[in-house]
């Protein structure tokens, strides 16, 4: 019987209620693989969705909720930047989170933007290789997507040869529209995940959100070819994002 690839969707009133809701599912996920395996293997993503959720599990509420000695910290994407650099995805978890809760400095595995596009992205391979003893592809207990208003999601934009990519780990890519170099993780990473969460918020993303969950055009969008092989996926929305409210409320 086929999976029931249908994901899971939870809408929220606004962005820090999608933080709240991310919160609580990274949490749970964390308790879960700390009991059965001593250790929470998480990725994030960068841009400008994440960051009400690092801001929540730096606060007294959250942060306490989580052994960080047993969290491993990845990421889904860079830019390639220097890590102080404003555009750092890395950077950007340091001042909302890694800055501020106890996490070891051995345990935080970014990719080092700093160096020319594909030796990060090899030095990046090389750390998941390492990491995860490369006993075939790494599976991480959670990753965070975001989605941008064209369907890309990571780095993985739209036409982009790094969608047919089946054999590397992660890849760096030219994104032409942003002038910018990228290292981003492979499908093949990303479907091997256990728990996959996309965080979404604003009306600007509503109609792709629409587009990618609807199905039927799902693979137009590199989004849409973020299908778990043996995990789950979640959409976590607020209002906006979802369409609503407006005619008939959230438009999925
Ligand atoms: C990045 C992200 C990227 C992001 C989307 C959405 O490095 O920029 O990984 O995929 O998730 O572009 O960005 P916003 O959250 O800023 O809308």
């Amino acid at each position: 019987m086929e999976a029931d690839l249908t994901p899971e969707v939870r809408v929220s009133p606004g962005p820090q209620g999608v933080a709240e809701e991310a919160a609580d599912f990274l949490t749970a996920i964390f308790k879960d693989a700390a009991r059965e395996r001593g250790r929470f293997l998480l990725a994030v993503s960068g841009g400008s969705t994440p960051l009400p959720l690092f801001r929540l599990l730096a606060s007294k509420g959250y942060s306490s909720k989580i052994d960080w000695g047993r969290v491993h910290l990845f990421w889904a994407d860079e830019r390639c930047v220097p890590p102080v650099h404003k555009d750092s995805n890395f950077g950007a978890a340091n001042d909302a989170l890694l800055s501020k809760v106890p996490i070891p400095k051995d345990n935080v595995h970014r990719i080092m933007g700093e160096l020319p596009p594909d030796e990060a992205a090899r030095a990046y391979e090389a750390e998941l290789l390492r990491y995860f003893n490369r006993d075939g592809l790494p599976r991480f207990d959670l990753v965070l997507l975001g989605l941008g208003a064209d369907g890309h999601t990571a780095s993985l934009f739209p036409g982009s040869d790094a969608l047919k990519e089946r054999d590397r780990l992660a890849v760096s890519v030219y994104v032409e529209k942003l002038k910018s170099h990228r290292v981003t993780l492979t499908l093949p990473v990303i479907n091997n995940t256990a728990n996959v969460v996309f965080l979404v918020t604003g009306r600007e993303k509503a109609d792709v959100v629409k587009e990618v969950l609807s199905g039927e055009g799902a693979g137009r969008y590199p989004a849409g070819l973020v299908r778990p092989v043996d995990g789950r996926l979640a959409w976590l929305l607020d209002v906006a994002a979802a369409g609503g409210p407006g005619e008939g409320g959230p438009n999925l």
